[in-house]
């Protein structure tokens, strides 16, 4: 979608800015939906009511500092052309970075991955193009016209070779990321994982936080702590690849969804590997579940190979983690989870002093990071 989006950018003539913010909003245009619940039905090319996600979409990009000018574009990304839209905006009067998204998004819906390219490129043309002046910009229309002309525009978009075109465009756009930008996009990524499940809303931002407390405790420098804590909001990334019936069974997981669960930390370091440029952060997040016997996931690793910024993140997600509410039992009491943190201490899976400063601190931890409140949660939560 951000290559079909990138395309028409540059078929229009936008500036490096225009075409920078194209991107962004192309990245998050669905920051809305966590749920495969919800997805679902806005894989379908007529959508009811795309609205819900446009809304909370624009709320959370809002909050995060660096991407405010595409809180704009993803309160419009579904707005038709001729309108009405609860926005209030018809026509030219929508953000053309949410025009542009929303046809590509639309056609990206309509192209099918699996079939040759070829054989179906002027369908979904024809489909769009008779809702050229309704739903989408007739100029935008246009613009695909001449990109759909060429094959390599669309064979680029089905091969593997898609991810180096879009590499290269994005390549010449205005993007600086410091430690603020990188903590608000941390925050953002964090809001959308924690809201998978009304069970962990809050959870990603309540780990970042015990986190960083303990972090303090064990004499870690501020420049670490900073580290630490986006880490701490990105620890759970994977969870996005994990199905909502497994995140929220009111039951034990069966031998295959434990399996199904385990990829999730997998996929939070493979993930922030790939992203490059965040030094020690993948390893920081992504060992959560090691242990210092060797015996945690995926990596196996042990002992010396978890630093101690590693050894934190794994305690404050076990703490967090029995502290709140499951689908399948209540938070824990004080004397349970001092129960169950002693005993990895004692067995060598956890770090001794790491799990003694979180015991040692029990009621501070608690106090500023106590059980979710379903008033913390949003009125529009999507339902169950
Ligand atoms: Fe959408
Ligand atoms: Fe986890
Ligand atoms: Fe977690």
């Amino acid at each position: 979608m951000a290559y079909l989006s990138l395309n028409l950018a540059e078929e229009l003539g936008l500036s490096r800015e225009e075409k920078a913010l194209c991107f962004t909003s192309a990245i998050v245009h669905d920051a809305g939906v966590s749920t495969w619940r919800e997805k679902k039905p806005l894989e379908a090319f007529d959508v009811d009511n795309p609205w819900d996600h446009c809304r909370r979409g624009h709320q959370l990009i809002k909050q995060a500092n660096c991407l405010q000018p595409a809180a704009d574009v993803i309160l419009s990304h579904h707005d038709s052309w001729r309108g009405p839209n609860p926005s209030g905006r018809a026509g030219e009067d929508i953000p053309l970075a949410a025009r542009i998204i929303h046809l590509a998004d639309r056609l990206d819906i309509l192209l099918q991955y699996e079939r040759c390219i070829l054989d179906q490129w002027e369908d979904a043309l024809k489909r769009i193009k008779d809702l050229a002046g309704e739903l989408f910009d007739p100029r935008l229309v246009s613009a695909l016209e001449s990109l759909a002309r060429k094959e390599s525009f669309w064979f680029d978009l089905m091969s593997p070779f898609m991810i180096k075109r879009l590499s290269e465009l994005v390549e010449t756009m205005p993007f600086a990321i410091g430690p603020e930008e990188l903590r608000s996009l941390a925050g953002l990524f964090a809001a959308v994982i924690d809201a998978k499940s009304p069970f962990t809303y809050h959870h990603s931002r309540r780990v970042a936080g015990v986190a960083v407390f303990l972090g303090e405790e064990l004499g870690l420098k501020k420049e670490e702590l900073a580290v630490l804590e986006v880490a701490g909001l990105l620890h759970d990334l994977g969870k996005l690849c994990v199905p909502d019936e497994i995140l929220e069974k009111p039951a034990s997981l069966t031998p295959h969804e434990y399996n199904v669960m385990k990829q999730h930390v997998y996929y939070t370091y493979r993930i922030l590997e790939d992203a490059g440029g965040l030094g020690p952060i993948p390893a920081w997040a992504g060992y959560h579940h090691e242990k210092l016997d060797g015996q945690g996931y995926p990596f196996h690793l042990k002992d010396e190979q978890l630093s101690l910024p590693a050894r934190i993140m794994a305690v404050s997600d076990i703490f967090t983690a029995l502290r709140e509410d499951r689908p399948y039992r209540l938070g824990m009491g004080k004397q349970k989870v001092t129960q169950i943190l002693t005993g990895q201490s004692k067995n060598g899976a956890l770090d001794t002093r790491v799990v003694a400063a979180c015991l040692e601190n029990f009621e501070r931890l608690d106090s500023l990071f106590s059980a979710p409140r379903k008033e913390d949660i949003p009125a529009d939560f999507p339902e169950k």
